[in-house]
């Protein structure tokens, strides 16, 4: 008797408990309805957020690097001996593999271990085919060598650009340029001219590299890419856009506090790209004893190195730059300046 008493009360109890839960279920439902619609909203959001940012990370590239530009610039590279411009082609492998096509124009065998080598760093666009008539310039005017540097995904080189990818190439080309014995080793100038600039702050700034950069020369660079992206996008917003969301940052101002080698700024006054003002902030934030500020008047952003005196100030600067470090006593023998005296523009 007990024990029905007992069956029955745990079964009353069970159905209690069913019937509760029956009669709250469609509460349950209606909860389950809304986890799944807020979460899967909000997971929705979130992807949604993510895809976007992802588009807009990676996209980047694209409004930085121009290699396409003008078209053919991956098929056809222009070769230096239409400028009468005597070289070699030459190919290095990145750290990481890639391999890099590069000019090297040299002076006349004679005097190519007496002169200074110049390993340049173009823009942003096109390939290094397109620089020779500066080439030329400078291969008159400064009586050096040239290594010509295309990046990878430039021109006839492999690969695809990226911010840590052109630093790889700059790194070989300067690796490659020291392998050489028939180059003066204590003469090795870096130029860059506008992105280029960015590549050559990098390199300089490198411990392991900066010993071995005889002078800097920059040319219509900018401070840094997120610094370019206020002025070209001009949104209030982007202030408050973290660093991480920039792919390529090129923060050259913040690596002006690394620099010891002697740098000369070249500042297109006419500049309708990056704003001559960044120029100077990088020239204020070097920490370089030996810096100068050249200002030219009416250099446009692409075309500074054709007015009037441009070889001749570079001339100067590396001029002071010999006799500053015979100064120092870094040289014991006298150094003949002559070959620089009957600078002209060409
Ligand atoms: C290389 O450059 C250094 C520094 O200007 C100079 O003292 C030396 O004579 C040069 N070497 C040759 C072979 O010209
Ligand atoms: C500089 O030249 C490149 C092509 O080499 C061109 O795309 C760009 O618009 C030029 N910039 C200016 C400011 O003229």
């Amino acid at each position: 008797m007990g024990g029905y008493v007992q069956l029955t009360r745990v079964l009353g109890t069970l159905l209690k408990m069913i019937l509760k839960v029956w009669a709250y279920s469609g509460l349950v439902l209606v909860f389950c309805f809304l986890l799944y619609y807020v979460y899967g909203g909000v997971f929705a959001v979130v992807l949604l957020f993510f895809a976007l940012t992802g588009v807009l990370y990676h996209v980047q590239d694209n409004f930085l690097f121009y290699p396409e530009l003008p078209s053919h610039s991956r098929v056809y590279v222009p070769i230096p001996s239409t400028l009468g411009l005597p070289y070699e082609t030459v190919q290095t492998r990145g750290s990481d593999g890639v391999l890099i096509h590069m000019y090297f124009i040299h002076q006349p065998k004679d005097r190519q271990r007496l002169s200074p080598t110049i390993v340049f760093f173009h823009g942003n666009a096109g390939n290094m085919g397109h620089r020779l008539q500066n080439c030329r310039g400078l291969y008159h005017n400064l009586h050096c060598n040239i290594l010509l540097v295309e990046y990878r995904g430039y021109g006839l080189s492999e690969g695809h650009p990226t911010e840590e990818g052109l630093y790889l190439d700059a790194k070989a080309s300067l690796d490659y340029i020291l392998s050489r014995s028939d180059v003066n080793h204590s003469e090795i100038i870096v130029f860059g001219r506008s992105l280029g600039g960015a590549v050559a702050v990098d390199l300089a700034s490198r411990e392991e590299y900066a010993s071995k950069i005889w002078c800097l020369v920059i040319e219509n660079t900018f401070t840094s890419i997120p610094d370019m992206a206020k002025v070209l996008l001009g949104w209030r917003l982007l202030q408050y856009f973290p660093l991480f969301f920039y792919k390529n940052k090129f923060l050259s101002y913040h690596k002006m506090k690394f620099l010891r080698v002697p740098t000369l700024f070249i500042s297109g006054m006419a500049d309708s790209l990056v704003p001559p003002r960044m120029m100077s902030e990088l020239y204020n934030n070097c920490r370089s004893v030996r810096k100068q500020l050249l200002q030219i008047p009416d250099g446009t952003h692409n075309e500074t190195w054709t007015a009037q005196g441009y070889y001749h100030s570079l001339a100067v600067f590396l001029q002071n730059c010999r006799i500053q470090m015979e100064e120092k006593g870094d040289f014991s023998n006298k150094i003949d300046i002559s070959g620089w005296n009957n600078v002209q523009n060409i």
